[in-house]
């Protein structure tokens, strides 16, 4: 099955309270043109959503599920070489590929649901 990049607008995620703040949660979506794999942070009232591939080796950050964020909650970080992301744009600030960003995967906020956008 083809692993996809993109999805659909209009997909919804789930209510707000499935992410509380200063987490994140991974989202698998199984669509007629393959599987997507991506994750949701929130930080406090805001919600980024991110394709789930680092940008140093193209691997999924997790190793544990939804364990995204370094242990303030400060940051993305990925479980394999250290990479750090910032939240809110999804640049490298620190390890391997410092400079490099991760794939935005637009969501947006509707009606007290998460959804893709
Ligand atoms: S694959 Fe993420 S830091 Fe290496």
């Amino acid at each position: 099955m083809d692993r996809l990049t993109t999805t659909p607008a209009g997909v919804t995620l789930g209510p707000l309270a499935l992410i509380p703040q200063d987490t994140a949660r991974n989202f698998v979506l199984e669509l007629r043109a393959g599987r997507f794999h991506g994750f949701v942070v929130r930080k406090g009232d805001a919600f980024h959503g991110y394709v789930d591939s680092c940008a140093h080796m193209a691997l999924p950050l997790a190793q544990k599920l939804d364990a995204y964020l370094t242990p303030d909650a400060s940051h993305i970080q990925c479980s394999w070489h250290g990479a750090l992301y910032r939240i809110e744009d999804g640049t490298c600030v620190g390890g391997p590929c410092v400079g490099a960003k991760l794939m935005p995967w637009p969501i947006a906020v509707r009606d007290g649901m998460i959804v893709t956008a």
